[in-house]
C-alpha cells in the first residue's frame, strides 16, 4: 500500500515513480511565499462588512493552492490545524473565507445560510471573472425555475445511463484499438480520456460526436480562471451557443435521443417561446461544461494516481469486481477540482469561531476535507478497498452532483477497459516531469504520455 506524501519538505511521493519535487510552503508570510494582496488588482466592488472589520484584508494563505494534481498541498494540513477558517485573495482581487475541515465543510455545503445562486447576484464576491454563465442554468433549482427539471433529471437518470453503457464501452475499445494499433507512446489526455468523455456526454445529451469535440475544444478558454474576461471567451462561448440552438431548433431534433431529443419533443409538443428555446440552450451547454469537464478531469487523474501506485492497479487488475469501491476511493483522493466551491453567506453567521458577515465569500476546499484524518483513516494513502463514503468530491447538500451514476459508470467503465487492454500500463516521462495546467479550473496535465 502506497502513501501520498504531501509536497513540500522534501516529500515523496507514492509507489515506485518517486516523486519528490519540493514546493514552497504557500503560508503567507512563509519563506518564498507572497501576500496574495500585493499582486492582484485590486477589486472594484465595494468592500464586505468582514473587510471593512479586518481592513486591510490580511490573507493567511496564497489563493489558489499549487496546481499539481499528484502531491496534495502541504498547506492543507496547516490549514486544517491553525486556520480551518483562513482569509485568502481570490484572483478577482476579492477577500474570501477559506474553510478546510471535514466538518465545516459539511456544514457549509449543508447549510442554506451559504448560497450558491447569490453568487450571481450584481456586485457579488468573485473567484475569477465568469467567461460564461455557469451559475446560471446549470444547477437543479435553475432547471426548477424553467419547468425543465424533470426533463433533464430523466435524461441523467441511472435509467438512462444504463441504455447507453453498452456504447461507453464500445467508444473506449474503439479508441484503446487506435492506441494499440499505433503503438506507444501516446498521449492518453488527448487520445483516450478527452474522446471518451465528449462521446460519453454527447451520448447522454443526444449530440454528435463532432459537436460533442467542438464544445469539448472550448473548455480550453471557457474554464480558465483569469481576473477579467476577455474578447476570446465571449467568441468562444458564442460558437457554442449558436452551434446547440441551430441543433436544438433543427426539425429533426425531435428525432435525437437524450436530452436534447427530449428537449426538442418538449418544444414541439407544448410550444415555445424564444427565451425558453434560450434556456434549453444554456442547459445543454452548461451540462456539457459540468459534466464533460469534471468526468474528464477525474479520469485522467485516476489513471495517473493508479500508474503511480503500481501496487493499488495490479491489486485492481486482479480484482475487477471492486471497481466501484475502486472508484469512489480514486474520487477521495483526486486533487481534480482545483478551486474552493463557492458561496455567499446570506446574513451574517458564525463558522468556527470566526464572524462571516453577509455577502462574503465562502469557499469550500473539498482536498481540507477529503484529507482530513478526523474523516478518513491514513487520509494520506490511497486504499482502494477504502469505501470512503464521506467525501466531498460530489460536494452535499443541495447542489450535491446531479449525476453521480453518470460519473462512477463513465471512470468505471474507462479504467476497466484500459486495465484490461494495456496491461503494463505506466507513464512515458518521469513523474516530476509532467505539466500542470495553470489559470484553468481543474488540476490537469497538459499531457500525460504513457506506455504499456
Ligand atoms: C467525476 C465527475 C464529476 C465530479 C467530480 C462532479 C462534481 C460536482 C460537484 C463538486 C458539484 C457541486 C458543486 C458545488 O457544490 O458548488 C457538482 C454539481 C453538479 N454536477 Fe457534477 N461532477 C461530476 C460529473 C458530472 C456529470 C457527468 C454531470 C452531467 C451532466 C454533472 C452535473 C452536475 C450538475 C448539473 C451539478 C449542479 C447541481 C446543482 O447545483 O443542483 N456532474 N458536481
Amino acid at each position: 500500500m502506497n502513501t501520498r506524501a504531501q509536497s513540500g519538505g522534501g516529500a515523496v511521493n507514492p509507489g515506485d515513480m518517486n516523486v519528490t519535487r519540493r514546493v514552497a510552503c504557500p503560508v503567507a508570510g512563509q519563506s518564498s511565499a507572497r501576500p496574495v494582496s500585493q499582486n492582484n488588482s485590486p477589486s472594484e466592488r465595494e468592500s464586505s462588512p468582514s473587510e471593512q472589520e479586518n481592513s486591510p484584508w490580511e490573507v493567511d494563505v496564497e489563493w489558489p493552492l499549487d496546481r499539481r494534481g499528484d502531491v496534495v498541498p502541504e498547506v492543507c494540513t496547516w490549514l486544517r490545524e491553525h486556520k480551518p477558517v483562513a482569509r485568502v485573495r481570490t484572483l478577482s482581487g476579492d477577500p474570501a473565507w477559506l474553510v478546510s475541515t471535514h466538518e465545516l465543510a459539511t456544514r457549509v455545503l449543508q447549510d442554506d445560510t451559504f448560497s450558491m445562486s447569490a453568487l450571481a447576484n450584481p456586485g457579488s464576491r468573485l473567484q475569477y471573472a465568469p467567461l460564461f454563465p455557469a451559475s446560471n442554468r446549470s444547477s437543479v433549482k435553475d432547471m426548477v425555475d424553467v419547468g425543465l427539471r424533470e426533463t433533464v433529471m430523466q435524461a441523467l437518470s441511472p435509467h438512462a445511463v444504463k441504455e447507453v453503457t453498452g456504447d461507453f464501452r464500445r467508444r473506449a475499445d474503439e479508441l484503446l484499438d487506435a492506441l494499440l494499433a499505433e503503438g506507444p507512446p501516446v498521449d492518453v489526455r488527448a487520445r483516450f480520456t478527452q474522446p471518451y468523455t465528449g462521446s460519453v456526454m454527447s451520448a447522454i445529451l443526444g449530440l454528435s460526436e463532432d459537436h460533442g469535440s467542438l464544445l469539448m475544444s472550448g473548455f480550453d478558454i471557457s474554464i480558465m480562471t483569469v481576473p477579467r474576461s476577455f474578447e476570446g471567451a465571449q467568441v468562444n462561448w458564442r460558437k457554442s451557443m449558436e452551434r446547440t440552438r441551430a441543433r436544438l431548433l433543427a426539425p429533426d431534433a425531435v428525432e435525437a435521443p437524450g436530452l436534447l431529443g427530449a428537449l426538442a419533443r418538449l418544444r414541439a409538443g407544448k410550444g415555445t417561446t424564444a427565451a425558453l428555446d434560450e434556456e434549453m440552450v444554456l442547459i445543454l451547454n452548461n451540462l456539457f461544461v459540468a459534466g464533460g469537464l469534471s468526468a474528464s478531469a477525474f479520469l485522467l487523474l485516476a489513471l495517473l494516481l493508479l500508474m503511480l501506485n503500481r501496487d493499488q492497479m495490479e491489486w485492481l487488475r486482479a480484482h475487477p469486481e471492486a471497481m466501484e469501491p475502486a472508484v469512489e476511493e480514486l474520487l477521495r483522493y483526486s486533487l481534480a477540482i482545483g478551486d474552493g466551491l463557492p458561496r455567499i453567506a446570506t446574513r451574517d453567521t458564525e463558522l468556527g469561531g470566526q464572524s462571516i458577515a453577509k455577502g462574503d465569500l465562502v469557499l469550500v476546499l473539498v482536498e481540507g476535507a477529503n484529507y482530513d484524518p478526523a474523516a478518513f483513516q491514513a487520509p494520506q494513502k490511497l486504499d482502494l478497498k477504502r469505501h470512503p463514503k464521506a467525501h466531498l468530491t460530489f460536494g452535499a447538500g443541495r447542489h450535491y452532483c446531479s449525476a453521480t451514476f453518470l460519473a462512477r459508470t463513465h471512470a468505471s467503465i474507462a479504467l476497466s477497459a484500459v486495465l484490461e487492454r494495456m496491461p503494463e500500463l505506466r507513464l512515458a516521462i518521469p513523474a516530476e516531469e509532467i505539466s500542470w495546467r495553470s489559470g484553468w479550473i481543474k488540476r490537469t496535465p497538459e499531457r500525460l504520455p504513457v506506455l504499456w
